[in-house]
């Protein structure tokens, strides 16, 4: 079994591993990309799916949640801990009747919330341990799975009333570990892996998606907005990374799935190759709207 995603994320790209297979670069395919890039980690659906596939010299992985970025350097460095305090919080859990079972998921949310106050996300600590313990534990109890915070960064979701969640999988985390070994892992905004990319690099940028409609605007990953403007400064950083000669793929949500004539990411990437895949959109409260609708895949070869 490979490593999968140890974390539930809006936008995970597990289900369109397929579909990007058959889109990747051939160079990919005759040994000569030696840098994968991601600067829009999430929970790392293709990186896991390429990095037990391919062998690659320099991976550098990005994302601007500090939070991810945390439990991620946690299972680089400390698998062996985090899966002891998991093991613990599972056990804990799995004792409680349904009533109680809520009431230890908001005193963990509330433990979170307020070690945010003191948290330090920049050295390393044996509280980073217990953190991403929460963090996953939060994940999996959580309603529909997600990370999803207010405007002054506090995790806001409801419990999840499932009957048996899996909490975590200790082998899979064991496995995550080690493919994360070769990897720089850094909390920051995408445009700081310029320096990384030269033309033996692929680079797969999956930002928050535009908001197909006004009612399906998951786009809370953190405090931080990511709006059109944010979509065209995007647009702006891939056309300059295509002066480097490095291979790039990028996802988005296809406007016309919508309105026919709405042709916001056709213009901003004109001058590349637009891929209409088949997806389900999966994040909607509203069952009548989980259908399959096309996406975008961007690439520039
Ligand atoms: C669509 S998700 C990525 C999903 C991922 N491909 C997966 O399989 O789970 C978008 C990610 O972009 C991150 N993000 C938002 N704004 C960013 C920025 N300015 N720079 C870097 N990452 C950002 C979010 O925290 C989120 O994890």
């Amino acid at each position: 079994m490979s490593a999968k995603p140890f974390l539930k994320w809006a936008g995970g790209k597990s289900h369109l591993i397929k579909q990007y297979v058959a889109l990747l670069p051939q160079e990919l395919f005759e040994g000569k990309i030696e840098i994968y890039v991601e600067p829009f980690i999430g929970s790392g659906a293709l990186y896991f799916y390429l990095s037990q596939r391919f062998n690659f010299k320099k991976v550098y992985l990005y994302d601007v949640n500090k939070e991810l970025i945390l439990a991620y350097s946690v299972i680089k460095n400390n698998v062996e801990k985090l899966i002891e305090v998991l093991h613990k919080y599972t056990k804990d859990y799995r004792l409680l009747d349904d009533a109680h079972k809520s009431t230890y998921y908001y005193c963990i949310r509330e433990k979170f919330n307020t070690e945010l106050k003191t948290i330090d996300f920049t050295t390393y600590s044996t509280d980073w341990i217990i953190r991403t313990a929460e963090l996953i534990f939060l994940n999996k109890t959580c309603y529909n799975g997600l990370f999803r915070v207010n405007k002054k960064g506090v995790f806001n979701v409801p419990f999840g009333r499932y009957k048996n969640p899996t909490i975590f999988d200790a082998e899979n985390l064991e496995k995550t570990s080690t493919q994360l070994k070769k990897a720089n892992i850094e909390a920051c905004d995408f445009k700081m892996c310029k320096s990384h990319i030269d033309k033996k690099t692929l680079v797969y940028l999956d930002p928050p998606y535009r908001p197909i409609s006004n009612t399906a605007n998951f786009t809370s990953y953190s405090h931080v907005k990511f709006n059109d403007n944010e979509q065209k400064r995007l647009a702006k950083f891939y056309t300059n990374m295509n002066k480097t000669g490095a291979k790039l793929m990028l996802s988005n949500s296809d406007p016309r799935t919508h309105n026919p004539n709405d042709n916001f990411f056709d213009d901003l990437y004109k001058e590349f190759n637009i891929h209409r895949v088949y997806a389900s959109r999966i994040i909607s409260c509203d069952a009548s709207k989980r259908g399959t609708i096309t996406e975008l895949l961007i690439t520039n070869y």
